[in-house]
């Protein structure tokens, strides 16, 4: 699938270019997740665990921006982090892009609301084939979305091809934790509520990616994400929520997913770890 830059709204079909072995096939991942993104955009965009403001201040942090930086926000979602960076820094502009049309409809509306749509734009596009060109931006940032990447090198390469030999390149994900157990038992009843998840990367593993395409990491920070397990559950759709709640059950007191599950009340909160990684590029000049 690629993205018209006739018609900034849509996105055609087409082919991923995955890797060697890549699996799943990232067409099928990709078809997955504007399913579920579709439906749920709104209630995504409203979700308190995605507003967290604490994650949110994180990444501008990482992110270190400049008066007048070009920011770019891969797989921007109903743009929240476009938004909120477009507020840190009054001079900025901001390019988001998503597959999720509906996603960027909602994106659109967030910046107009917010007073930023002189600055802020949003069109549709996959992270991996970015719809620009190398070098157009300061700043790259991407959040909660390289675990939806079918080929997460393809997208380390994209991420490093727009933000070119001077720019930054912001990461913020889930981290898999050092426990590879853990993180295969969570990657599956993560699936169960988002067929559209692939896995989620180490810390390390994500830096690796990136070191792959000539960045080097220049910052990091590590944050916890509080969570409840029926807010997260409202934001799938047409999946097997009793699945997922017996993993998060079974997971209560031990290693279990890697997040802390416990009881509250009669309901269940977690916490995703969450790692930032801010690399540069070979011109780069470090914060
Ligand atoms: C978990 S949401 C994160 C949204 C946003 N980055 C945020 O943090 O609020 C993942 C987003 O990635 C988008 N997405 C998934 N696969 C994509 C792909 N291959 N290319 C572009 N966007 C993609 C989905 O449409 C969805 O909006």
């Amino acid at each position: 699938m690629r993205a018209d830059p006739a018609r900034p709204g849509t996105v055609e079909p087409g082919t991923v270019r995955s890797g060697p072995g890549s699996s799943p096939d990232g067409d099928t991942v990709l078809r997955l997740a504007v399913e579920q993104f579709t439906v749920h955009a709104e209630s995504f965009g409203s979700s308190p665990v995605m507003n967290d403001a604490g994650a949110l201040d994180a990444l501008v942090e990482l992110c270190a921006l400049q008066p007048g930086d070009r920011v770019l926000d891969v797989a921007c979602g109903p743009g929240i982090v476009s938004c909120r960076l477009a507020e840190a820094e009054p001079t900025v502009t901001v390019v988001g892009v998503d597959a999720t049309p509906a996603m960027v409809t909602l994106a659109e509306a967030r910046a107009a609301e917010g007073g930023v749509g002189d600055r802020v734009t949003f069109r549709a596009g996959r992270m991996e084939q970015l719809p620009f060109a190398d070098a157009g931006f300061d700043v790259v940032v991407s959040r909660y979305a390289l675990h939806h990447a079918a080929d997460p090198a393809a997208v380390a390469a994209e991420l490093a091809r727009v933000a070119g030999p001077a720019g930054r390149v912001v990461v913020f994900d889930f981290d898999a934790g050092e426990h590879p157990v853990a993180a295969q038992a969570y990657d599956e009843a993560e699936r169960f509520r988002d067929p559209s998840h692939v896995r989620n990367l180490t810390a390390a593993a994500q830096r690796t990616l990136f070191d792959a395409v000539g960045l080097r990491l220049d910052a990091s920070c590590a944050h916890r994400l509080p969570a409840d397990l029926d807010t997260v559950l409202s934001l799938s759709h047409g999946t097997d929520h009793g699945r997922v709640r017996s993993a998060f059950e079974a997971s209560i007191g031990g290693h279990g997913l890697g997040v802390g599950a416990h009881r509250v009340g009669d309901g269940i909160a977690f916490a995703y770890p969450i790692c930032g990684s801010r690399f540069v590029g070979p011109d780069g000049r470090p914060d």
